[in-house]
């Protein structure tokens, strides 16, 4: 399966601002279209230096018009060392004037199935008010393992077969085991999917998901009506 015209592959020089760049510059366009930028942030270690440089050239975009949610979460406090709201809180959240109401944390730190419950309301409240049938992200940034998993969406999960729910809990072999993430219905119902790979040694996998290849979980993220772009890093 070769990618189709929607997909895109963008080999960049300096990952932490060109990445910040394409985010702020999707920012712009969203609310210039529909008032509105509805934005999904990455988990793991690799977005950081990506939302701390989006955090020094946000300049004036109307954060009020800013919506954001998270694609996974450790079933951990907000404040543990493993937390991804942790992490983009330290990395942005925490250094821009956003809105608290605009920040849809997903609470790790209780039941899990309650927790998936909860978060999955809070989007299809967003959704109903706007007429949607599931919540429609305007960018939603993913990255990858080298098993090809993305989110908390792991190779042989039963997790990759969900087709009902927009929220699930899964667990997984990268620690913290237990987690939350959105499934492949809420991601390929976005008008555009970004995956940040800085590290450029990641290139054979993402060939393989390109291709199509299955077993790599981030083959099965295709939007259905979007753009589905990768970021890649160059070796140093
Ligand atoms: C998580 C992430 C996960 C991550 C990849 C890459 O919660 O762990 O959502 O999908 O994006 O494992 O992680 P690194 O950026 O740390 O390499």
């Amino acid at each position: 399966m070769t990618p189709d015209a929607s997909t895109q592959t963008l080999q960049v020089k300096d990952f932490a601002l060109d990445s910040a760049r394409f985010i702020l510059e999707r920012a712009r366009e969203s609310i210039t279209a529909r008032g509105l930028f509805r934005l999904a942030l990455a988990g793991g270690e690799t977005p950081a230096a990506v939302y701390a440089k989006l955090a020094e050239i946000i300049g004036d975009l109307p954060l009020q018009k800013v919506q954001i949610t998270f694609g996974d979460e450790r079933c951990v406090t907000p404040d543990h060392e493993h937390s991804n709201y942790r992490m983009a809180n330290e990395s942005l959240l925490s250094r821009v004037p956003l809105p608290a109401g605009n920040v849809f944390r997903m609470r790790g730190e209780i039941d899990p199935v309650e927790a998936a419950l909860e978060y999955e309301s809070k989007l299809a409240a967003v959704a109903a008010r706007l007429g949607e049938a599931r919540y429609v992200h305007d960018l939603i940034l993913l990255g990858m393992g080298a098993d090809g998993h993305t989110a908390s969406l792991f190779p042989g999960s039963p997790a990759l077969n969900e087709m009902t729910r927009n929220i699930i809990p899964a667990t997984g072999p990268k620690p913290p085991p237990q987690r939350l993430t959105m499934t492949f219905l809420l991601l390929n119902a976005a008008r555009e999917v970004c995956f940040l790979i800085a590290d450029p040694s990641q290139k054979p996998v993402l060939q393989e998901v390109l291709a199509g290849n299955p077993i790599y979980p981030a083959s099965l993220v295709r939007p259905s009506a979007g753009r589905l772009t990768w970021i890649m890093g160059t070796p140093a």
